[in-house]
């Protein structure tokens, strides 16, 4: 088979459970896509940093740059605009494919990397950015691409839906649950991002953008976090029959000029006990869509998390391995050269 070389920028809570993956799975992922994937290097901060022994520290290098100029594959798991902008934008300028979870990055600069995977003829692949391990993006974008989406309500941050629910069911305070959900691998870098709604609204706008085929920057999402919710507010909640949850609610609507738009809000919201989206408890994430001929849909699973985001990131991967190894055709299944052929004397 042939070889495909594979660069990680980023080796934390995402990074290291990908490189475990690729490294503890190398037959079967060589099987699926048809080429071996063999991990030329893993871009850090810090060579000195205590890592999981699954990571071969040779691998390891500070020069992300050079890095991306010698794969064929650019998996972006270091997180922020820069460097990562410049280096996944220097991925695909020399023919790399790139799959990340940068939601913060595509939220910002999402049209201007696709146009240049779209110019240089790469993929651009991002499923782990939004909820994690839950098949959203594909279905968004492409299952429901011939039907018109009316409102799509999501809790898509772990770490926000994990601290409501510690304080409903355990009355922890919100520092208290915050700390929690850090040591869990489900904050950001700086948490802030996760309690005051910046990593919920930049995963609306890439839902929003998907969903109603439009443009949705993060700045036109309206956004309030949980910070100033208090344990009364929570058990106030229990006792109207709501559950208090972080929801992201993009949908239709209409300007006063009669212009059709476009809505975007994350906020605290009181969600009905009855409905599905308030027995999402813990880390979990749930994405509610309304579509004017598929009816109600929900997707939901593990948002946040390591081994969780990895799937993700690995499914992309092999995507992205298929399309290269195929010369762009698509990805196909392995077990098609399987298939019985039908006699056509018989037919
Ligand atoms: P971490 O903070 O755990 O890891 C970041 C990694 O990137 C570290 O290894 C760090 O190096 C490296 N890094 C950061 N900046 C640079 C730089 N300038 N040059 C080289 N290396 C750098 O982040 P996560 O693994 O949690 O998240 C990674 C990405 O995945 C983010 O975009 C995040 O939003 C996204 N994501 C995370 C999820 C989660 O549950 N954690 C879920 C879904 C998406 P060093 O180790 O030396 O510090
Ligand atoms: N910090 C994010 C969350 C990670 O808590 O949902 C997953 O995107």
């Amino acid at each position: 088979p042939s070889v495909l070389r594979i660069a990680v920028l980023g080796c934390g809570v995402v990074g290291t459970e990908v490189v475990r993956r690729l490294v503890t799975e190398a037959d079967e992922l060589a099987a699926r896509t048809g080429a071996k994937l063999e991990l030329v290097g893993v871009a850090v901060r810090s060579l000195d940093a205590e890592r999981d022994p699954v990571v071969d520290r040779a691998l390891l290098t500070t020069d992300a740059e050079a890095l991306v100029a010698r794969a064929d594959v650019v998996v972006e798991l270091m997180g922020g605009i820069e460097p990562a902008r410049s280096l996944v934008l220097r991925a695909v300028e020399h023919g790399a494919s790139v799959v990340t979870a940068n939601k913060a990055l595509l939220a910002q600069d999402g049209p201007a990397l696709y146009q240049a995977a779209d110019a240089a003829g790469v993929d651009l692949y991002f499923e782990a950015a939004v909820a994690g391990a839950i098949p959203i993006v594909r279905p968004v974008r492409e299952s429901l691409a011939g039907d018109t989406v009316q409102r799509v309500l999501g809790i898509v941050n772990g770490t926000t839906n994990y601290v409501l629910d510690s304080m409903t069911t355990t009355g922890d305070g919100l520092d208290e649950a915050v700390a929690e959900a850090q040591a869990l691998g489900y904050a950001e870098a700086d948490p802030t991002a996760d309690v005051e709604g910046y990593d919920a609204a930049a995963k609306a706008a890439i839902l929003a953008s998907l969903a109603f085929h439009t443009r949705v920057a993060l700045d036109d999402v309206e956004r309030a976090g949980i910070t100033g919710l208090t344990a009364q507010d929570v058990e106030w909640a229990g006792r109207t029959g709501h559950v208090l949850k972080l929801l992201a609610v993009a949908e239709r609507a209409q300007g006063d000029d009669g212009t059709a738009g476009v809505l975007v809000r994350v906020q605290p919201t009181l969600v009905p006990a009855e409905h599905p989206l308030a027995g999402v408890r813990q880390a979990f994430n749930a994405v509610f869509v309304e579509a004017e001929a598929a009816g109600e849909l929900m997707f939901y699973g593990r948002g946040a998390g390591g081994a969780p985001t990895a799937s993700a990131v690995l499914g992309d991967l092999v995507s992205v391995a298929r399309h290269r190894v195929l010369g762009g055709k698509g990805p196909v299944e392995s077990s098609h050269a399987d298939l019985p052929v039908l006699d056509a004397g018989h037919a």
